[in-house]
């Protein structure tokens, strides 16, 4: 990168950390921590040790960044109380909204900034659209959770292996640590649910009861 592209690129940075001081009305809540898989190396008993890692785990699943976008019913929700989305949107014909009101018509490429609005930002990823019903969690214990996850009639046909590759590199899943000012990122960063969830996986992919 030449030097006056950083110059640049730090001095956009200052104006949008400004720009959430003046202008933003939610608090920036730090992130919450997540364990690292080898927190769990000290449980001998390898049954157990494979639930404490995806409990672990769970603490991201079950969180309202991935949750919101995972929902039973047919509708997303949004915030950290998570509403049910407004305006309404009837996900049932599609996964990516119905016509005249898709998805995308809302939410961009990339997370957007609104100056001076109450909604400090309209999150955005260039696939965003609701997991599809198979996938829904909301409500869901992690026990239960955790099988449909391995399930492959209601994972998207995914392998083991797969889901290790979903949790590392997936672009909506990575969307939930840089969700856009205004939200909560989910705990801990990709990485370290990744090294949970390929663990989990390892230690022969236990449900917790
Ligand atoms: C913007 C909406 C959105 C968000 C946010 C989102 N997902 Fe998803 N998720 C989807 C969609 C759509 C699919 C189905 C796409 C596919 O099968 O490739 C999916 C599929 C999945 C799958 C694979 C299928 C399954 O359920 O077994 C996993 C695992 C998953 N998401 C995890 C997460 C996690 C973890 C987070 C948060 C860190 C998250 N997702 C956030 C929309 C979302
Ligand atoms: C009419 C515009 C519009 C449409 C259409 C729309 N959204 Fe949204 N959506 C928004 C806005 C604005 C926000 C931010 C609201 C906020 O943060 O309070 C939002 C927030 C969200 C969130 C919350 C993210 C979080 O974790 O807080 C999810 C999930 C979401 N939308 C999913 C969808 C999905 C999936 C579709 C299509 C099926 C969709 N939206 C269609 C405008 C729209």
């Amino acid at each position: 990168m030449a030097p006056n592209t950083v110059v640049a690129a730090t001095f956009a940075g200052m104006v949008m950390a400004g720009a959430g001081v003046v202008f933003g009305d939610s608090p920036t809540t730090p992130v919450e921590s997540l364990r690292p898989a080898s927190a769990f190396d000290s449980i001998t008993n390898e049954t157990a040790r494979s639930q404490a890692l995806f409990e672990e785990a769970a603490r991201v699943i079950t969180h309202p960044r991935c949750m919101n976008c995972h929902p039973v019913t047919r509708t997303p929700a949004q915030g950290d109380d998570r509403h049910p989305h407004i305006p309404f949107i009837d996900a049932s014909a599609s996964d990516h909204g119905p016509d005249g009101l898709r998805c995308a018509a809302c939410h961009g490429p990339d997370n957007r900034t609104i100056l001076g609005s109450r909604l400090t930002s309209i999150p955005g990823n260039p696939h965003w659209s609701l997991a599809p019903q198979s996938m829904g969690w909301q409500g869901l214990s992690p026990g239960d959770i955790c099988k449909q996850l391995k399930d492959p009639a209601r994972n998207g046909g995914r392998s083991l292996t797969d889901l290790i590759r979903h949790a590392n590199e997936d672009h909506l899943v990575a969307w939930a640590w840089h969700p856009g000012q205004g939200r909560t990122p989910a705990p801990g960063d990709q990485a370290t649910f990744g090294a949970l969830v390929a663990a989990w996986i390892g230690t022969g992919a236990v449900c917790p009861e």
